[in-house]
C-alpha cells in the first residue's frame, strides 16, 4: 500500500462547527492568543485558561466528524494513511482513522503543570470529567493543565511527524493557513518526487517553490475531488 500522509489544520473541522483561528471571527480575534495559548498567560491567570479549554472541550460533546473527516478515514481501505493534525479535537479518531499524530496536543487530555510532557502525568478524561477545576491536581501535586502545546513550548510530536513526511508517497495539506511552525515546515521534508495536494477555499501562501496541486474547495468537497483523483491515479 502507498503511504498517504495528510496534514490538517483548523479548516478541516470548520464544517463540523468548530471555529478556525485566523479567519475573520476566528478564535484569536475573540480571545487574545497571549492570554489563552502561552505559558505566560497560564501563569498570569490559570483559571481563565482552564475555563477557555473547558469550553472548547465541552464543544466536543456537540460536534461530529464531517464528510471530509469521513472521506479521509475511508482512504484507509486503499492506502496506509497517517494523519498529522494541528487540531486538538478528536474528530479524525471519531471518523475512524487509526493513525493520528496530534502536533498541538489533545483537548481530551490533561497533564501536570510542572512536567506537561511526562507520559506518567498525561491523563485521558472521560466526558463526565470535561470540566477541569482549579484545585484538581496531577499525581505530582501540581494543578491539572490542558494537554495543549502553547506558543513558545516544545512540539515533541514533530520528530515523529517529520519521519512520516520523509516517507510519504503522497502528501496532502487541508485547512491550514501554514502560519505556525514547525508544522508549516513539514512540507520541506517531503521528497521532491512526491505529489502534493492542498485543499483550502482560500489562497494559502506556501513557502516552497515545489509544484502543489491546489483544490480551492472546503474540506468536504475538496476531499471528494481528491479521493477521485487518488483512486484513479494509484
Ligand atoms: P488557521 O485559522 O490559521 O487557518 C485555517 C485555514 O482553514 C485557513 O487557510 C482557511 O482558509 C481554511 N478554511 C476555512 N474553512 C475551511 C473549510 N471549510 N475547509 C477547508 N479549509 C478551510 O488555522 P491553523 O492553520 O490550523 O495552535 O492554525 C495553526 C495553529 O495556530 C493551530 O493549531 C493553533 C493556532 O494558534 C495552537 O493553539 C498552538
Amino acid at each position: 500500500m502507498k503511504k498517504l500522509v495528510i496534514l490538517t489544520g483548523a479548516g478541516m473541522s470548520a464544517e463540523s462547527g468548530i471555529s478556525t483561528f485566523r479567519d475573520s471571527g476566528g478564535l484569536w480575534e475573540r480571545y487574545p492568543v497571549e492570554q489563552v495559548a502561552t505559558p505566560e498567560g497560564y501563569a498570569a491567570n490559570p483559571k481563565l485558561v482552564i475555563d477557555f479549554y473547558n469550553t472548547r472541550r465541552k464543544e466536543l460533546l456537540h460536534v461530529h466528524p464531517n464528510e471530509g473527516h469521513k472521506l479521509i478515514a475511508s482512504l484507509e481501505d486503499f492506502f496506509d494513511v497517517t494523519v498529522i493534525t494541528q487540531n486538538v479535537d478528536n474528530l479524525h479518531e471519531r471518523a475512524g482513522n487509526k493513525k493520528v499524530i496530534h502536533l498541538h496536543g489533545e483537548l481530551t487530555k490533561v497533564t501536570s503543570s510542572l512536567q506537561p510532557n511526562n507520559p506518567a502525568y498525561i491523563k485521558t478524561l472521560s466526558p463526565d470529567e470535561y470540566e477541569v477545576k482549579m484545585g484538581d491536581v496531577a499525581p505530582d501535586g501540581s494543578q491539572l493543565r490542558p494537554f495543549i502545546v502553547w506558543f513558545g513550548e516544545p512540539v515533541p510530536m514533530i520528530e515523529q511527524a517529520i519521519c512520516h513526511a520523509e516517507q510519504a508517497d503522497i502528501f496532502v495539506i487541508i485547512g491550514t493557513s501554514l502560519n505556525v511552525y514547525p508544522a508549516a515546515g513539514l512540507l520541506n521534508y517531503v521528497p521532491d518526487s512526491v505529489p502534493v495536494y492542498l485543499i483550502d477555499p482560500k489562497e494559502v501562501t506556501i513557502h516552497s517553490t515545489r509544484h502543489v496541486h491546489v483544490i480551492r474547495e472546503k474540506a468536504s468537497n475538496g476531499m471528494k475531488e481528491l479521493k477521485n483523483i487518488l483512486l484513479n491515479n494509484n
